[in-house]
């Protein structure tokens, strides 16, 4: 029995899909090991968002190599964006040694992919990086080794098109699940005893299965007995369906929380990024979230030093976020991506430094943000479902999150992982609440 190790870069949507892989790999008799030392077959399920995470995986491999010097029979395999958006550089870097490569939409064949790897040394054929506009590997339940939140993949693909972007380059069309097959999963999920669902797509605002839009996709999870929390990630600020919102602030089981990525806080900037939004339509939106649910957790993704943004121009990003005050915030320095219509049309002409200064800004605004958020806490007593028995640092301790999806620490006791309990807040800091437990709940 072949031996694979299989470790995952990026975003959840490749922690989904190294979970898909593990199953079709395990059904057609390939075992799975934890360490690279033992393993036939490495796989490397890459990320291609920045030129960061490029470098890591370009690093792993000659590690991997290193490593294993004496071992000529080790296969490397490259999955996930990388595969796609770098086919080329891949299999012709001479100091890249790798033995085959897999994009998103092609897992289903790796086993013969591999199998064709260990019989012919013929690499120029070793790769399979087609993009579907079909595959949802509906048919493929991922192997999920228990756990109390788990992720489903409602959609798959991108076709927005923000210029600084490599998904829909890496990823292909959008194209969605069917509401049926994603609430079987979920009905799975929870009969293994999973407490929470997130739902996932680049994009799930623009869900469309034969007309079921996302917010009915979501009530029909909220039915599924057991499963007691549900999240999405992410919706696009342009079209935030009214009824979506509506469902939020309204449905018990779905989380008060909204990730919504502003990326630049100016209108030019905005436009030149494809977003189809502007500054004002930006704010308006939260403005009719706060105003249909006060409390919703606002969280957000932010690039600086897009093409031409100026320092006026940036400081509207910096009005923004004074404006929306998130509760946390992702923030990136522009990354130019091949193919993207960003990289063939504008010079990345921010200088390094100003990007440095722009992102260091805006990280010690957020940690601002967040602290006050937090502290503002203290006294609430909020529902918490616990997710782990101990924490990193104390085995007397242990942790959940509230529907915020912030981390509470608590003292241990008589209540476990996969429980709900009413915790009071007793004490915040940027990064998580503490509290004390006032009582533990029965679902
Ligand atoms: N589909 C998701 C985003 C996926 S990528 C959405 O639209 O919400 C996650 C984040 O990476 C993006 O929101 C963006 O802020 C950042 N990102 C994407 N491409 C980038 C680039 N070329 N340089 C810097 N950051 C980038
Ligand atoms: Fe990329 Fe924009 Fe699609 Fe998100 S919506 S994946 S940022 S192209
Ligand atoms: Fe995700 Fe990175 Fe691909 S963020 S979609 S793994 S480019």
């Amino acid at each position: 029995m072949k031996k694979v190790f299989i470790e995952t870069y990026g975003c959840q949507m490749n922690v989904y899909d190294t979970d898909i892989v593990k199953s079709v790999l395990g059904s057609n008799g390939y075992e799975l090991t934890e360490s690279t030392d033992d393993a036939d077959i490495v796989l490397l399920n890459t990320c291609s968002v920045r030129e960061n995470a490029n470098r890591k995986v370009h690093n792993r491999i000659h590690n991997i190599r290193h490593q294993n010097k004496k071992r000529d029979d080790l296969k490397i395999g490259i999955l996930g964006c990388m595969a796609t958006n770098f086919r080329k550089q891949l299999l012709k870097d001479p100091k890249l040694p790798i033995d085959f490569i897999a994009g998103p939409d092609s897992y289903k064949r790796l086993p013969q992919l591999i199998e064709e790897v260990n019989g012919s040394v013929d690499t120029e054929n070793n790769f399979d990086v087609t993009l579907s506009e079909f595959e949802t590997y509906s048919d493929i339940y991922p192997s999920q080794t228990g756990g109390i939140n788990a992720w489903i993949a409602v959609m798959r693909g991108c076709d927005n098109f923000c210029t600084f972007c490599v998904v829909p380059y890496t990823r292909g069309r959008e194209r969605s699940r069917s509401p049926q097959n994603v609430v079987d999963e979920a009905k799975r999920l929870a009969d293994k005893g999973y407490r929470q669902i997130t739902l996932l797509g680049q994009n799930v605002n623009s869900y469309n299965h034969e007309g079921a839009t996302f917010a009915e996709l979501l009530d029909k999870v909220s039915e599924v007995s057991g499963i007691e929390r549900i999240r999405f990630t992410s919706p696009h600020p342009k079209d935030f369906p009214r009824p979506l919102l509506k469902l939020i602030s309204d449905n018990p089981k779905v989380c008060k929380q909204i990730h919504l990525p502003l990326q630049a806080g100016n209108t030019r900037v905005l436009e030149m990024m494809n977003r189809t939004y502007s500054k004002q339509e930006y704010l308006d939106l939260v403005d009719e979230i706060r105003e249909l649910y006060p409390n919703m957790a606002l969280s957000t993704d932010i690039i600086v030093g897009f093409p031409t943004e100026s320092d006026a121009e940036f400081e509207e990003t910096v009005e923004v976020m004074e404006k929306v005050e998130y509760d946390s915030a992702f923030i990136f320095k522009y990354s130019e991506r091949p193919q993207t219509i960003a990289k063939r049309k504008f010079p990345d002409d921010v200088p390094e430094p100003v990007k440095t200064e722009r992102i260091v800004r805006l990280n010690k605004i957020q940690k601002q943000h967040s602290y006050q958020k937090n502290l503002a806490h203290v006294g609430e007593v909020q529902e918490i479902l616990l997710e782990q028995d101990t924490t990193k640092r104390s085995d007397q301790e242990c942790q959940g999150r509230n529907d915020a999806n912030k981390i509470v620490i608590l003292p241990k006791g008589d209540y476990h992982k996969g429980q709900f309990v009413m915790a009071e807040i007793t004490d915040a800091s940027p990064h998580t609440l503490r509290g004390k437990v006032v009582e533990v709940l029965q679902k």
